[in-house]
C-alpha cells in the first residue's frame, strides 16, 4: 500500500483482493445503461445532420428539427414556426437552437448523472464495487461544477416542450384538409405529454415550485404545486428512458411518413 493510496486501498480498509465479493450480475445495470444512451446518442446524432424526412404530410414536425429555424427548413414550407435564419450548412442541425440546450439539460439532469457516472464513469458501477479512479472531487471542479446550471437549463426546456406542444396541436391542421386527427397526431400529443412528464419532474422544477420556504403553511399554492411535482418527481428515471424512446419512436414515424414508405392513417378528416 503507498501512502497515497485512497478509496478501499486507503490505510485503515480490509485488505481484500478480490474486486469485490459481490456474487450477483451487478453489471448488468451499468451495461444496459451504457447499451441504452449510446443508442440514443448514435441515432440523435445521425437524424440531427440528416437535415431530410423531418416533415410529414405538410403538418407533422419531429421533435428532432423543432423549432426548424435554419434556412435550409424552406425545404418543407410550413416546418418553420419560428422563422428560418440559421445558416443551412451540413454541420448545423436545423434545430440548432435548442439541441444543445436539450442535451445539456438531459446531460446535467441528476438522473442521468447517475446513470452515466455508474455506467460510462464507473464511478462506482455498483455498490460495493470499488471504483477504477485514484481520486474524487465530485462535481467541485471544472467541468463537473457545470453540472449546477442545471436549473437555468430546466427553464430552457420548458420553453421548448412548450414550443413541442404547439407544434403537435398545430399538425390538427392540414394546410387544403383543414382539421384532421391521424395516428401522427396521437404519437406527437404522447410524445410531448411524456416530455411534460420528464421536465416537470425534474428535481430543479421540485425546488422551483416548493424551495426556499420556511413555511408551507404560508404558501397553499406553492405547497400544492410541490407535492403534484414531487409526485412525478418520484418517477423521474421511468420519464427518463421513455422520454428516449418516444423521441426515437415519435421522429422515425415521421421519417418513415415523410420517405413515403409507411402512410399516415386518418383517423377524422
Ligand atoms: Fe432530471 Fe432535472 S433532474 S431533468
Amino acid at each position: 500500500m503507498t501512502a497515497t493510496a485512497r478509496g478501499v486501498d486507503a490505510p485503515g480498509r480490509a485488505g481484500i483482493d478480490a474486486r469485490t465479493l459481490r456474487t450477483d450480475r451487478w453489471w448488468l445495470p451499468p451495461a444496459a445503461t451504457t447499451v441504452g444512451l449510446l443508442a440514443f446518442v448514435v441515432y440523435g446524432g445521425v437524424r440531427a445532420f440528416q437535415q431530410q424526412y423531418f416533415f410529414a404530410d405538410e403538418r407533422y414536425l419531429t421533435p428532432f428539427y423543432s423549432p426548424c429555424v435554419s434556412l435550409g427548413c424552406a425545404a418543407e414550407p410550413g416546418a418553420a414556426h419560428f422563422g428560418m435564419f440559421l445558416p443551412d450548412h451540413p454541420l448545423i442541425p436545423y434545430a440548432a437552437l435548442s439541441l444543445p440546450f436539450l442535451l445539456l439539460f438531459r446531460l446535467t439532469c441528476y438522473y442521468y448523472r447517475k446513470a452515466y457516472y455508474r455506467s460510462f464513469w464507473l464511478s462506482p458501477a455498483a455498490c460495493a464495487v470499488p471504483e477504477p479512479h485514484a481520486q474524487y472531487t465530485g462535481e467541485t471542479r471544472f467541468p463537473l461544477i457545470m453540472q449546477n446550471a442545471h436549473r437555468y437549463f430546466f427553464y430552457l426546456a420548458a420553453v421548448i416542450a412548450l414550443i413541442n406542444t404547439y407544434d403537435a396541436l398545430l399538425a390538427f391542421r392540414h394546410p387544403t384538409d383543414g382539421f384532421v386527427v391521424g395516428v401522427g397526431n396521437l404519437v406527437l400529443l404522447v410524445n410531448v405529454a411524456l416530455l411534460w412528464g420528464y421536465t416537470l419532474s425534474c428535481h430543479s422544477c421540485r425546488h422551483v415550485m416548493g424551495g426556499r420556504l420556511t413555511h408551507f403553511s404560508k404558501h397553499p399554492v406553492r405547497y400544492r404545486l410541490w407535492t403534484w411535482v414531487s409526485r412525478l418527481n418520484t418517477r423521474h428515471m421511468f420519464f427518463a428512458w421513455i422520454t428516449l424512446g418516444t423521441l426515437v419512436a415519435t421522429d422515425l414515424y415521421v421519417m418513415l411518413v415523410a420517405r413515403g414508405t409507411i402512410t399516415d392513417l386518418r383517423i377524422v378528416g
